[in-house]
C-alpha cells in the first residue's frame, strides 16, 4: 500500500470506536503519508488531541475559532492540503451533518470547503446503522461520490452483534490507497480517461404482493466487476445496481434500483454517456397488478398475470445521442445463435454472451464468455469475473477506437 506524498486529513468524530485511530494514524504514516487530525468535540470524550499529535507529528485541530490555528494553517488551507479525507470513526450524527451539507464545526466545514475525494467508516450501534435516516444520508453521501467504507459486521462494543462495527486499519488504509490510485489512473492517459461509462447490474425484483417477488439468481458479481474494470481504465463509473449484498467498489458513484421500472428511470436520467454495459438481469415480465396487501392461500391455485417490461438495452440504443452499446446475452442452450440475435434485434455494437450453467454465469465467482460484433468473435476463456471483466473492458475499448 503506497500512500508516499500524500496529504491525508483524517477526521476523527465521537464514538467508541475512535481508539482504533491510534492504530490508523500509525498505518496511515507507515503506507508514507503526511497525516493532519481534525477531531470533532465529541470525539476528544473518547481520545485526547495530544495522543494523536504525538502520533501524527502535527498540531490536532479540533476548533474553528482557534486563532492560533487560523493563522497558521486556517481551515480553507487545511481543505486545500488535503489528497483525501479519511472520516474514521464516522459517527451517525456527522453523517447526518454531512449530508445535510452543515459547517457547524471545523470538521464538516472542512469537507464543504474541500474537492478532496472523502471516505467515511461508520461505526455505531448496529441499530443506529439500520436505522432509515442513517441509511438514506449514507446513501445521499455516496451519491455525491464519498465512498463508505465498511461498516464490517461482528460483536459490538454496546455488547450487541451485527453491522456497525468500523473498518480494521489495515483495511481503511487499503481502500483508501485504492481510491486515490484510481485517482491517479484517472488523470494519466489510461484507456478509458474522459468516458463516462454506465452499467446496470443485479437482478431486478417485481413485487406480486408487499412480501413476495418475482427475481432471479443474479448477484450482481459481472457487473461489479465490469464497473471496477471500467473504473481502473480511467473511467467515470455509474453503477446502477439491482438488489445485492456486495460493497459499492470505491470511486464509482452507485445507484440502487429494485425493479426493472425503476432501473429504466435511473439509466434514461444516467443518459449521455459514452458507453452502455447491460449485465443486469432484468425481470422480462412483471405482475400486471400486484396485490396491495399479502395474498393469502384460500385458493388450491393461484395465476398471476404478467405483464412485458420495458427492454431498457434497446431502448438506450435506439436513443439519438446513442453510447457504444453493449449487452449480456444468459443462455441455457443455441447459445451463440440467441446472442447474435440479441446482438442485431436490439441493435447492439458488442454482446457478451455466457452459458448458464454448473459454475458459470448466474451467482457465480467464475464465468466463461463469448464476445460477439457485427463482424466478428472472441473467445474469453473460463475464469475468476474480475478477470474477464478487465478482458471485456479492452476488447470494448478498441472495438470503441474502431468505431469512432
Ligand atoms: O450477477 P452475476 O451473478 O454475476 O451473473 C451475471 C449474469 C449471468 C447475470 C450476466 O453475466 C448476464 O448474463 N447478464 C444478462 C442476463 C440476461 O438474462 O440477459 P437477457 O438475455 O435477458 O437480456 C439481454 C440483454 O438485455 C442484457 O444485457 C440485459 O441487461 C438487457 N435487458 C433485458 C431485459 C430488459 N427488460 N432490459 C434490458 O436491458
Amino acid at each position: 500500500m503506497n500512500l508516499q506524498h500524500k496529504n491525508i486529513l483524517l477526521g476523527i468524530s465521537g464514538g467508541i470506536a475512535s481508539y482504533k485511530a491510534c492504530e490508523l494514524v500509525r498505518r496511515l504514516r507507515d503506507a508514507g503519508a503526511e497525516v493532519r487530525v481534525v477531531m470533532t468535540d465529541n470525539a476528544t470524550r473518547f481520545i485526547t488531541p495530544l495522543t494523536l499529535q504525538a502520533l501524527s507529528g502535527h498540531p490536532v485541530r479540533v476548533s474553528l475559532w482557534d486563532e492560533n490555528h487560523e493563522a497558521a494553517m486556517g481551515h480553507i488551507e487545511l481543505a486545500r492540503w488535503a489528497d483525501a479525507i479519511l472520516i474514521a470513526p464516522a459517527s451517525a450524527d456527522v453523517m447526518a451533518r454531512l449530508a445535510a451539507g452543515m459547517a457547524d464545526d471545523l470538521l464538516t466545514t472542512l469537507c464543504l470547503a474541500s474537492e478532496a475525494p472523502m471516505l467515511l467508516a461508520p461505526a455505531m450501534n448496529r441499530i443506529m446503522w439500520a436505522h432509515p435516516a442513517t441509511q438514506a444520508n449514507a446513501q445521499t453521501l455516496h451519491q455525491r461520490g464519498a465512498s463508505i467504507l465498511g461498516p464490517a459486521a461482528g460483536s459490538q462494543a454496546c455488547g450487541e452483534t451485527g453491522e456497525g462495527r468500523m473498518l480494521e486499519a489495515v483495511d481503511l488504509v487499503k481502500q483508501l490507497a485504492d481510491v486515490l490510485a484510481c485517482r491517479v489512473d484517472k488523470r494519466s492517459a489510461s484507456t478509458l480517461h474522459g468516458k463516462r461509462v454506465v452499467i446496470t447490474a443485479g437482478a431486478t425484483r417485481e413485487a406480486i404482493d408487499p412480501v413476495r417477488f418475482i427475481s432471479n439468481r443474479s448477484s450482481g458479481r459481472m457487473g461489479y466487476a465490469v464497473a471496477e474494470a471500467a473504473r481502473d481504465a480511467g473511467a467515470e463509473v455509474v453503477l446502477i445496481s439491482g438488489v445485492t449484498h456486495l460493497p459499492t467498489p470505491p470511486g464509482i458513484r452507485r445507484i440502487d434500483v429494485e425493479t426493472a421500472l425503476q432501473m429504466r428511470t435511473a439509466v434514461l436520467q444516467a443518459m449521455p454517456c459514452d458507453i452502455f454495459i447491460a449485465t443486469a438481469a432484468v425481470a422480462d415480465y412483471r405482475p400486471a397488478d400486484p396485490a396491495t396487501q399479502k395474498i393469502k392461500k384460500h385458493a388450491d391455485t393461484l395465476s398471476i398475470e404478467l405483464i412485458k417490461n420495458p427492454d431498457i438495452l434497446s431502448e438506450v440504443a435506439a436513443l439519438e445521442r446513442r453510447p457504444f452499446s453493449v449487452g449480456f446475452a444468459a443462455e441455457t442452450e443455441h447459445l451463440l445463435e440467441h446472442a447474435r440475435d440479441k446482438l442485431q434485434r436490439k441493435n447492439l455494437d458488442l454482446i457478451a454472451a455466457n452459458r448458464v450453467g454448473e459454475g458459470l454465469a448466474f451467482d457465480q465467482l467464475d464465468n466463461a464468455l463469448s464476445v460477439l460484433w457485427a463482424d466478428g468473435q472472441i473467445e474469453l476463456a473460463h475464469t475468476d469475473k474480475s478477470t474477464l471483466a478487465r478482458q471485456l473492458i479492452q476488447i470494448i475499448t478498441e472495438r470503441l477506437e474502431s468505431h469512432a
